[in-house]
């Protein structure tokens, strides 16, 4: 199985700067072990897609709506982002169910709908910080996996993320120790209910300078990357240091 390293960008970006960033000589030079992808602001996959038309480097897109179309204002549509060339979608990022309110049901549909058009899911679960002070971290992620998962196809592909919420943006990094405990987990989760051999990438904080310790956890099939992601010479540091 390749590594992983995939950057979200939120909400960061215009389609110029997009472009700017995904045409530079500097992201060719991509170890070919890793596989590269971008997660991107709707608004932005014209440009990730014009930028990456023959590049290995995937796109995807952070969120989606359930449905293929119909009456539902203000929505991204998983066909389209299919039609357009995204490859992937983030599901049930913790933003989403933080800021957004997205339940557990809605996301599972939402990793259905993200199959049935042809792209891979990357279902993210996580605990609070909250659920960790009251060891409730894998009855949390457990219910999230259970919900998540409840109406995919075990044929298709998927990828999972573990991101404890207290570390995304908070520069508090997970412990090695608690990466690893929750990978084992997630993956022994995966191939009792859904199948192994199912990726399961760590967010949360990942910045070059402890990427290369994380990507060396055996469970760790890969990082999903916030701010690190959005400079380019910060990012290929980063990658340098899983290679
Ligand atoms: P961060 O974000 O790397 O900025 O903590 C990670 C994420 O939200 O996926």
């Amino acid at each position: 199985m390749s590594f992983y390293c995939i950057g979200n960008w939120k909400m960061h970006k215009t389609p110029q700067e997009a472009k700017a960033f995904l045409q530079t000589q500097k992201l060719k030079n991509t170890p070919k072990t890793i596989l590269v992808g971008f997660s991107v602001p709707s608004l932005v996959a014209q440009s990730a897609a014009e930028a990456l038309k023959d590049s290995s480097v995937l796109w995807g897109g952070q969120n989606c709506y359930s449905e293929k179309q119909g009456a539902f204002t203000g929505e991204t549509s998983p066909f389209v982002l299919k039609e357009m060339g995204a490859s992937f979608c983030l599901v049930g990022h913790s933003e989403r169910r933080q800021v957004f309110l997205e339940t557990d049901e809605m996301i599972g549909s939402k990793v259905k709908a993200v199959q049935d058009n042809g792209m891979t899911p990357l279902l993210c679960v996580g605990e609070t910080l909250e659920d960790r002070k009251w060891n409730r971290t894998e009855e949390v992620v457990l219910s999230q996996l259970r919900q998540g998962l409840a109406k995919a196809d075990t044929k298709k592909p998927l990828w999972v993320a573990y991101e404890p919420v207290w570390a995304i943006g908070t520069g508090q990094v997970a412990t090695l120790d608690q990466v690893e405990q929750a990978h084992k987990f997630i993956h022994k989760f995966l191939a009792e209910n859904f199948r192994s051999g199912v990726p399961v990438l760590y967010g949360g904080s990942v910045k070059p300078d402890n990427a290369g310790a994380i990507s060396k956890i055996e469970s760790v099939n890969g990082l999903l990357v916030g701010g690190a992601s959005l400079d380019i010479e910060v990012w290929n540091q980063l990658l340098s240091a899983c290679v």
